[in-house]
């Protein structure tokens, strides 16, 4: 099968319902979700986004006027209303969302929680130029983010359905691991399904 091929099957694969991406901020998750939900012809969703379209104020603002527990219950509220959606659809979740118990069941809903993962310095290097709604490495972003990487580690593992590499590489070789991993959960699927599983 070619690659068009390939994506046509996965489109109409019942299996291809909910893809999630998580990860550190910077890690690329929104600019790879947008692509790849073109790809495989879903809805795309960046979580932060839509918060922020919800309550017609920014991430910062939320996260100064309110603190950081209100935007932990808008993002919890945001990620239960897109799961429950019975719209397929590719969603970039914001860095944080493993961080409540609650989330991470959630996520067992999805279909594929794809993590996207690269070190705090790659990291660091890309958030300098999108600070604007992240807050939490206001100060020193590698000591930042370093610090978040070491607690949320073992969450995004705990949740993660499959794991990519998203370090030294471009755009495009991301996205194509992504394509990839997700075949082969939709193939496996498919073929439980057949098993009678
Ligand atoms: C956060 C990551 C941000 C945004 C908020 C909190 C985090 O999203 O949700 O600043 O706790 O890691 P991105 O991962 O899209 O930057």
């Amino acid at each position: 099968m070619n690659e068009a091929d390939r994506l046509v099957a996965m489109q109409r694969s019942d299996s291809v319902r909910k893809i999630v991406l998580i990860g550190m901020m910077g890690v690329g998750k929104s600019s790879a979700g947008r692509r790849l939900a073109e790809r495989l012809g879903l809805a795309f969703v960046d979580l932060d986004r839509r918060i922020e379209r919800s309550c017609g104020r920014t991430i910062r603002d939320i996260f100064e006027s309110d603190g950081e527990q209100e935007f932990r219950n808008m993002e919890e509220a945001a990620l239960r209303e897109v799961l429950g959606d019975s719209e397929p659809m590719l969603i970039a979740a914001g860095g944080g969302i493993v961080v409540r118990p609650a989330n991470r069941r959630l996520l067992e809903g999805a279909d594929d929680v794809v993590w996207l993962r690269a070190d705090p310095e790659i990291l660091a290097r890309r958030v300098r130029a999108g600070r604007d709604h992240r807050p939490l490495v206001d100060g020193d972003p590698v000591e930042r983010l370093r610090v978040l990487a070491a607690d949320r580690d073992e969450s995004y593992r705990e949740v993660a359905t499959a794991t990519v590499d998203a370090g030294e590489r471009s755009l495009d070789d991301v996205v194509a691991a992504v394509l990839e991993v997700i075949e082969h959960s939709a193939q496996r699927s498919t073929s439980d399904r057949g098993a009678g599983a």
